[in-house]
């Protein structure tokens, strides 16, 4: 299995180029399941699990190819001829349940293995079930899997989250956008992947209101045609690059980063003394003088983003003072928190809430990834840490970071790929 060896101590210093947004184009891929014609994405970043999604929608029957000499545009569509999702490719990569609502609103029935628990929490589909049932669909769970059904087509039906959820916001979304009459998806998460996969669904033909709020509203049509799509830049890892600049003291220019993605992020890098500022094609993110401890709560967009949690705590853990992370989206998502005491960190945790207090140095270590924003934490780390860290399990990495290594080394870090 490959390692990532890094010697920290380097500010970084030029231009990084932001990448298409996984968790825009997971969605997006499976959009392509909604037409006999081509969607045809682009920007898709190159990762592991954009690669299992192509897998998956392989095996369903839809054709997924790579569109002109661009791998990053692929042309998606066709005939669905199997409607299972099996276990082997399904326990890979939870985002496959989102392949349960367009196999339902495309044939009618859907068998898709049941996603289980992951490293940072059970994370149920519960919602996406509920949702789809009130749409008229009949659902059972067999052996790990869930067997879907509808007579006809789904039906529109007024839908109201008892929580926001992005995975269940967009099942129901593509369901609604082939069904039969009007569907109100009332609480439903406002992320900007919601909002891109809606734009999206509407240059193929769906008729949706309410993009970008929390009541989104769908009047379902019977086909939807092909379209020509861009993901949206991915937030996640514009923050993380933002994490990198500031821990190192550098300066950062993020290309293709997007402000208006960023919420909560910006407000909370700039009060612990991170300068972020808009340029004409991206951002430019430098540190001032000094990092200070500053409080950080998850929310649903627009708060601050569970998937930021775990590097932001890498910043906050060389701040001068101290601070409390409180993480409310997910159960056990604190498991970067061993691995970076072991690096001379000094954080504790108390249920939901991890104090950190700043130390003036990190050490370098040999450390685990757990999960794929913690494995990204313990490479920002290793950027500060005095010696050399060397980041195992880096597969975690690879689902959701394209070639970040190899971003960070042309800015000036010293980190490298041991290949295992
Ligand atoms: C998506 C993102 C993930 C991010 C998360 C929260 C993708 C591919 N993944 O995951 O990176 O960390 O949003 O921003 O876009 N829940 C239920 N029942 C359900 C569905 C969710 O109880 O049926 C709970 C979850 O356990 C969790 C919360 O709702 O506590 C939010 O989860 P959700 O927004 O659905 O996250 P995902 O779509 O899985």
């Amino acid at each position: 299995m490959d390692r990532i060896r890094i010697r920290g101590g380097n500010p970084l210093n030029g231009e990084i180029h932001i990448s298409g947004a996984k968790n825009a184009a997971l969605p997006l891929m499976t959009a392509g399941m909604l037409t006999d014609e081509r969607l045809v994405l682009s920007r898709v970043p190159l990762l592991a699990d954009t690669q299992t999604m192509g897998e998956l929608l392989r095996q369903h029957g839809t054709e997924v190819a790579p569109s002109g000499n661009d791998p990053r545009t692929l042309s998606i569509g066709g005939v669905i001829t199997n409607t299972e999702a099996p276990y082997d490719i399904v326990r890979k990569m939870r985002a496959s349940i989102l392949v349960l609502g367009p196999l339902l609103a495309r044939t009618g029935e859907a068998r898709v293995s049941l996603p289980g628990g992951c490293a940072i929490g059970t994370r149920p589909v519960d919602l996406h079930l509920k949702g789809l049932e009130q749409m008229g669909a009949v659902i059972e769970l067999d052996a790990g899997y869930i067997n879907a059904k509808v007579k006809g087509r789904l039906k529109g039906a007024t839908i109201v989250f008892p929580m926001p959820s992005v995975g269940a916001t967009e099942n129901l979304l593509m369901a609604a956008a082939l069904a039969d009459g009007r569907t109100v998806l009332a609480n439903a998460a406002r992320e900007p992947e919601i909002s891109d996969l809606c734009d999206c669904l509407v240059a193929m033909g769906a008729q949706i209101t309410g993009i970008g709020t929390d009541k989104i509203t769908i009047d379902g049509v019977e086909r939807l045609h092909g379209a020509e799509h861009e993901v949206i830049p991915d937030r996640i890892e514009t923050g993380t690059f933002a994490c990198a600049a500031a821990i190192t003291g550098g300066a950062l220019h993020l290309t293709g980063g997007r402000m208006d993605h960023l919420g909560a992020v910006v407000r909370t890098l700039a009060e612990a003394g991170v300068e972020i500022t808009e340029t004409p094609t991206g951002l430019m993110v430098k540190r001032l003088n000094g990092l200070h401890g500053v409080d950080a709560i998850t929310e649903p967009y627009p708060g601050f983003p569970t998937d930021m949690q775990a590097q932001y705590m890498v910043l906050m853990s060389v701040a001068e003072g101290a601070s409390l992370v409180t993480e409310t989206i997910f159960e056990n998502r604190f498991m970067h928190v061993p691995e970076l005491n072991r690096m001379g960190a000094n954080i504790n945790v108390h249920g939901k809430s991890a104090i950190v207090r700043g130390v003036k140095q990190l050490s370098g270590a040999p450390v685990m990834a757990t999960d794929l924003r913690a494995s990204v934490s313990l490479v920002l780390a290793g950027l500060v840490a005095k010696g050399e860290t060397i980041v195992n399990r880096v597969y975690h990495l690879d689902r959701g970071f394209e070639h970040v290594e190899r971003k960070l080394a042309a800015c000036g870090a010293d980190i490298e790929r041991i290949p295992g």
